[in-house]
């Protein structure tokens, strides 16, 4: 019997359909046919391409994991089932007992306790420091100092971090920097290209855009790569096909929907400035914007104007009723939900919800108010987004 005869009509489809589909196929199978002994050893330890078990990799992650190392000009990429899964596989791959972590002290909340409390478990030392302020985080290194976390863009107030600075004293402590890209996007900014050794996204944002799924990445050098499959593997940190088919085509408009949102903040927030029911605005794309200096050296440039993210903050001048007023008055046209990224503009009230854990001293000393309002904006028309805000503002007037 020929060669070509063992293949069924239902794989000469799967072929042909493979070969010309315009969109990419999803393959949920958990086991792939092995060939050979031989050739299921050699899958397993990584020696031959191809597929075994779907926690090993699988095709669609691959594909995915192929797009966010050419988006960051990373040499590797892994794709886990959240953004907390890929910061988790940072620690597990990157620190043992007996080593210490520098945190940006408005690192996500979650984020933070991953590296405090869960890592203190396993004997992992940790330092909160302003990481805004590279005597402090040149003061706070150890020598037993691993690794060095930030954002690109901090939440709630939209810090922009050094990326560079961090480098240069993560590098000269043998230290690795570990960048959270979440509120940029690689559109934004791609923080290996700026030395970060390592850098994470939760692809649950604007990556995929759409508020439907759940995913995260860890994007990096080889240099830093060491542990980091073995370790996805033996955790069980992997993504479903299905969560990164869905990504893969929210990624398809992630470089026009980062534009929009990113154009209709810079235009909402300039015509925010100085409106008397807002006491702070925080944008790193307005002038008088502390950040904006680092901003502009950091960031892309889009046809010639520097791109500065979808983020948002601002303190409105009243007290907590006011903010219940003005959350009521945008809903349902922009609505409370404690996320970011969407098509939609959303909104979030740190004190209620990302810093809630902290004691009202702690969300002061951060610059957190009752009136913190953070907005993540969408796609919709800027003038559109700006006149349901503006109603908002005038209930509170
Ligand atoms: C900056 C930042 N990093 C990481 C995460 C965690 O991502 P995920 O919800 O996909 O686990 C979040 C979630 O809000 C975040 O805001």
């Amino acid at each position: 019997m020929s060669q070509s005869k063992k293949i069924s009509p239902a794989q000469d489809a799967a072929q042909l359909a493979a070969a010309t589909a315009l969109a990419p196929p999803i393959y949920p199978a958990t086991v792939y046919a092995c060939g050979s002994p031989q050739q299921a050893a050699d899958l397993l330890a990584g020696k031959t391409e191809g597929f075994i078990y779907s926690r090993d990799g699988h095709p669609n992650s691959d594909m995915l994991a192929e797009q966010c190392k050419a988006w960051h000009s990373a040499e590797q990429a892994a794709i886990t089932g959240s953004g907390m899964a890929a910061l988790a596989l940072a620690l597990i791959s990157q620190l043992k007992q007996g080593d210490h972590v520098l945190l940006s002290h408005q690192l996500y909340g979650r984020t933070l306790g991953l590296f405090t409390t869960e890592a203190d478990r396993w004997g992992i030392e940790s330092t909160e420091v302003d990481t805004c302020n590279l005597d402090a985080v040149q003061q706070a290194v150890r020598n037993t100092t691993k690794l060095i976390i930030a954002e690109t863009i901090a939440n709630p107030l939209l810090h922009v971090a050094d990326i560079e600075g961090l480098a240069e004293i993560a590098h000269a402590s043998h230290a690795r920097l570990l960048i959270d890209n979440t509120f940029a996007s690689p559109v934004v900014c791609r923080p290996l290209e700026s030395g970060a050794d390592l850098v994470v996204e939760s692809m649950t944002k604007i990556m995929n855009g759409h508020s439907d799924v759940i995913l995260g990445c860890l994007c990096g050098k080889n240099a830093a790569w060491d542990r980091v499959s073995l370790s996805a593997t033996t955790w069980g940190l992997f993504a479903s096909p299905h969560s990164c088919w869905l990504s893969m085509r929210g990624m398809a408009t992630m470089d026009l929907r980062v534009r929009q949102a990113s154009s209709s903040a810079q235009e909402i927030a300039e015509r925010l400035v100085g409106h008397p029911a807002v006491s702070e605005l925080h944008y790193p794309g307005l002038p008088d914007d502390p950040h904006q200096p680092l901003a502009q050296k950091q960031f892309s440039t889009i046809q010639g104007e520097s791109c500065y993210g979808n983020m948002i903050t601002l303190c409105l001048a009243g007290d907590h009723s006011c903010v219940e007023k003005f959350i009521s008055t945008l809903s349902p046209e922009i609505p409370f939900c404690p996320s970011l990224g969407d098509l939609k503009t959303t909104l979030s009230h740190p004190e209620s919800t990302s810093h809630r854990e902290l004691s009202a001293n702690q969300r002061k000393q951060l610059g957190i108010h009752p009136g913190t309002i953070r907005l993540s904006v969408g796609i919709e028309a800027a003038s559109d987004i700006f006149s349901h805000l503006e109603r908002g503002l005038e209930a509170i007037a």
